[in-house]
């Protein structure tokens, strides 16, 4: 698998994935708006496309995955993405790796839980800030779930 790290050589053709994926380079999370174009990442080629993205950020020996996106799944790139974070999480000395997803992301649930994350706090009708820094964010999610809370889910890198 072509993995490489986010570099000034690629970041316009990850700006400009980000915005195709997500429509915005900005993300709202816990009422914060994210600016993603700065933010470190692993990224999947295949012939000099773009297949999958991870972004993360690492604050108080805290890492964030930011986003997680594979074009192509159920091939492995959201595991080795991952993995990637995990390994950057624990060169930097990084106690646990968060991620939140939305409610009606029961695809991503899945994902996390299964490779050692656990659900540890919803941040109940978070959407609603989220909706007044970022209008465009829709009402319903997928499956036309109602799209409302935040789930965090954490990662413990030293137990
Ligand atoms: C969540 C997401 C990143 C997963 O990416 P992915 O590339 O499909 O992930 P993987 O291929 O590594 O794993 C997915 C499944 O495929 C299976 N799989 C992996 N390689 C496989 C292979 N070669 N053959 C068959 N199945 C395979 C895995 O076992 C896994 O199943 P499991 O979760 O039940 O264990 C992807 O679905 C996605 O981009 N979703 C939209 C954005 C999103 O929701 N992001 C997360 C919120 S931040």
């Amino acid at each position: 698998m072509d993995i490489r790290t986010i570099s000034p050589q690629n970041r316009q053709q990850i700006n400009d994935f980000i915005k195709s994926r997500w429509f915005s380079t900005e993300m709202v999370v816990r009422g914060e708006i994210v600016d993603m174009t700065v933010l470190e990442g692993f990224v999947v080629y295949e012939n000099e496309t773009i297949i999958g993205l991870v972004t993360y950020r690492i604050k108080n020996n805290e890492c964030e995955i930011m986003s997680l996106d594979s074009l192509k799944e159920n091939q492995g790139i959201g595991t080795a993405l991952v993995n990637k974070v995990i390994e950057v999480a624990t060169i930097e000395k990084c106690t646990k790796i968060k991620v939140i997803t939305t409610n009606d992301n029961i695809n991503a649930m899945r994902f996390y839980q299964k490779r050692g994350f656990d659900m540890v706090r919803i941040y109940h009708n978070a959407l609603d800030i989220s909706r007044k820094l970022k209008p465009s964010i829709p009402i319903l999610g997928n499956f036309n779930i109602p799209l409302k809370h935040e789930i965090e889910f954490e990662l413990n890198l030293f137990k």
